[in-house]
């Protein structure tokens, strides 16, 4: 297998690497939202005056003009935006945060100081800003968004075996909410060209983006341009349209320059999509032999008024255990925020903690090694189907990962150092579905020996563009320097959204089709290395150029046309002839200061079976960025409410707290690396998301081992281990 460094990186280390943000066209013109101050109510009166007389001010953009944009839906419902409320077009102030102004002027400074002296009143009305608070709504999963894979889970009867168990844990488990805080703040750069609009935005979607603002303005898709070679981080933060988009093309348009606009810091807690509240109540019954028996997962998620995001905890807590009786509910609470997303991991970060953390409890109660009791309860076929996983080596990454800890010198009394430093180890598993999403890959060879890979992608950071330039060179047995691949663009081929971990699998697939074809189209055979300068020349053509479209197994044909519209249109886990999940393995060391109670991490070891490792640099670099992010999940970030107030407290990275350098120790990874080639030809599962999926169970165990202390509410803090 090639082992190629990292595609782009040098590019990306010398900033030589373009953002969206960082084109600043000719003539561009800098936008700055005006956001609302209260929790809930009505614009009674805008004064723009004094921002409007700021020298260099063009535009200030608000309800009280006609901006002509219809709403381009949510992008669970059919829609493309990260939800379905499109600000600026009427009075109403659904939270706080909310844009209700957009200022344009000639540069930033201007319109920073002209949004600044834009002025609202207000007619305000209660709001509710936490799961338990006064006009807080609870509407049923089942009932509000009547879909079969939303429904509750339901197998055998897990209310008789809880009550029948002779051990039993009933606890209750709280997660976020949290924000993706990507390096790359959210911001575009929107230009007109004749009748063509050219938006250059740092997104995992650029499918969407065309879409939605085709949509939005009322314009053929074909007139929209998203170009977006690089990502700055995104992690689901970016994988719809944002609500800036159509007024920045509106202003662009009005204005006759181009419109940059970066969103502050601050504005990004509210003006795209986070990670919601989570609150889990966990029943596990066993016998006195440790088999697990029953488990009842209950959770309440938070929504916004206008939209539910559907949740799909229970899809993998159902799936960890060997169990014969399970019931998974999920209700959503609705509250005055905008819309909640996804955010790595987006449920099964927060059902994992809540579930590890009560087998953990389980294991206390009848004395068993945690790892020992997850072996003894492993599953061999889908708990829920009754169908095949297409692979499952959970049992592996414990095994793989207990050696590579050196668990069996675990005592179940914590050590201390000498200076009575409390020590602990824990242990978590994870798991995450395998989808699938329709892909178009376009091969175009030349006479020079080159090819040139046009794919629906993106590069978000994740490595795809090093995982398929990998594929070609390894397949056709050239080096990867004659290979270049083109994603994040809507000139090349139609895009899906990149996300839930589908974007590897997915690309892989439709390449390797494509790979076939050109295979064919250069009269080459059907393995083997091949000259593929000599190959184009025999051809008497300038170019080969083939084309694959691929898509999830058992997957409708018009899920094909709904990608190509750029609506999401995913398969799995559950496919005609198996389910699919990609498993992990954490173990995590805490070492806790006696007297601060100061929590580290100074080492944690995670094993995963993604299926075949497509490319180790990038894999790696995949779970040692998980584990960061779970260490951060278990110890450092939640995004604050204040009920007087609504929206949220945090306004930067001094106080949404992520880890820093000095709070990360060792972190190794293993991959089992069995290909799965049940799923697809390139044996390839995925990867991203399952690596976060039990960090923070693990250390929440680690912490309870060292302390006695159980700690169900993320993040711990020092306070909770005193
Ligand atoms: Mo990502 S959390 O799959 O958009």
């Amino acid at each position: 297998m090639t082992r190629l460094t990292r595609v782009g990186a040098r590019e990306k280390v010398t900033g030589a690497a373009r953002y969206g943000a960082d084109h600043t066209p000719e003539g561009v013109a800098y936008a700055m939202p005006v956001v609302a101050t209260v929790g809930k109510g009505r614009i009674t009166r805008l004064d723009t005056e004094a921002a409007a007389a700021v020298p260099g001010v063009l535009l200030i953009l608000s309800h009280l003009d006609n901006l002509g944009i219809i709403p381009a839906g949510y992008i669970m419902a059919d829609g493309y935006a990260f939800q379905s409320l499109q600000p600026l077009l009427d009075d109403r102030v659904a939270y706080r945060g909310q844009p209700i102004a957009l200022v344009v002027a000639d540069t930033l400074v201007a319109a920073t100081q002209a949004a600044g002296l834009v002025r609202a009143e207000y007619e305000t009305e209660p709001f509710a800003v936490e799961l338990g608070a006064d006009g807080a709504e609870t509407v049923l999963q089942e009932e509000a968004i009547p879909l079969p894979f939303l429904a509750d889970i339901v197998v055998g009867d897990a209310e008789a075996a809880f009550e029948g168990s002779q051990v039993r844990v009933d606890g209750t488990y709280e997660s976020g909410p949290q924000h993706q805080v990507p390096m790359e703040l959210i911001g575009s750069v929107v230009e007109w060209q004749e009748d063509t609009v050219v938006v250059h935005e740092g997104t995992q979607s650029v499918g969407a983006l065309r879409g939605g603002l085709a949509r939005q303005l009322g314009i053929d898709p074909d007139r929209v341009q998203v170009i977006a070679p690089y990502v700055g981080g995104a992690f689901g933060q970016k994988n719809a349209l944002q609500p800036h988009l159509a007024p920045l093309a509106v202003a662009a348009r009005r204005a006759g320059r181009p419109v940059k606009l970066v969103l502050p810091r601050a504005h990004t807690f509210h003006a795209a999509s986070f990670r919601p509240v989570a609150r889990h109540r966990v029943r596990l019954g066993a016998d006195a032999s440790g088999r697990l028996l029953a488990v009842i997962h209950e959770v309440d998620q938070q929504a916004s008024r206008h939209d539910l995001l559907p949740a799909t905890y229970t899809e993998i807590t159902s799936r960890l255990y060997a169990v014969p009786n399970f019931r998974g509910r999920q209700r959503h609470v609705k509250t005055d925020a905008q819309t909640p997303g996804y955010m790595r991991a987006p449920f099964e970060h927060s059902a994992a903690f809540a579930m590890e953390s009560a087998v953990d409890e389980l294991c206390q109660a009848i004395g068993r090694d945690p790892v020992e009791f997850r072996l003894a309860n492993d599953a061999e076929v889908d708990p829920v189907t009754g169908k095949p996983f297409s692979s499952r080596h959970l049992a592996e990454c414990l095994r793989r990962g207990a050696e590579l800890f050196g668990w069996a010198a675990r005592t179940p009394e914590p050590p201390r150092d000498v200076d009575g430093t409390m020590i602990g180890w824990g242990v978590a598993t994870g798991a995450y579905p395998s989808l699938t999403v329709p892909t178009l890959a376009r091969l175009r060879a030349d006479a020079g020996g080159r090819i040139v890979a046009e794919v629906g992608g993106h590069e978000i950071g994740q490595g795809i563009t090093t995982v398929l330039t990998c594929a070609i060179a390894d397949d056709l047995g050239i080096d990867p320097d004659a290979v270049t691949v083109v994603v994040g663009d809507t000139r090349a081929v139609p895009h899906h959204l990149t996300a839930g971990a589908w974007g590897t699998n997915s690309t892989l697939r439709a390449v390797h089709a494509a790979l076939r074809e050109l295979r064919a189209g250069l009269g080459a055979a059907a393995a083997g290395r091949v000259d593929v300068a000599a190959a184009v020349t025999a051809s008497g053509r300038d170019e080969v150029v083939v084309e694959a479209v691929t898509q999830g197994p058992g997957q409708p044909p018009e899920m094909i046309d709904r990608m190509r519209a750029g609506l999401v249109a995913l398969a799995g886990p559950e496919y005609p002839d198996y389910v699919s999940f990609s498993f992990v393995a954490h173990f995590a060391e805490v070492r806790i200061e006696p007297v601060t109670r100061r929590i580290r991490v100074p080492r944690v070891v995670s094993v995963v079976d993604c299926g075949r490792v497509a490319s180790p640099v990038t894999a790696e670099a995949q779970v040692r960025g998980a584990v960061v992010w779970g260490i951060g999940a278990a110890l450092r970030e939640r995004s604050e409410v204040d009920p007087r107030y609504g929206g949220f407290l945090n306004t930067d990275m001094a106080e949404y707290v992520i880890p820093v350098n000095a709070d990360i120790g060792r972190i190794d990874v293993a991959f089992v690396n069995e290909p799965d080639f049940v799923l697809n030809p390139m044996g390839v599962k995925n990867l991203g998301e399952v690596a976060l999926v039990g960090v923070a169970a693990a250390i929440a165990n680690a912490v309870h081992h060292a302390t006695g202390r159980r700690v169900r509410r993320l993040p711990i803090m020092v306070e909770h281990v005193l």
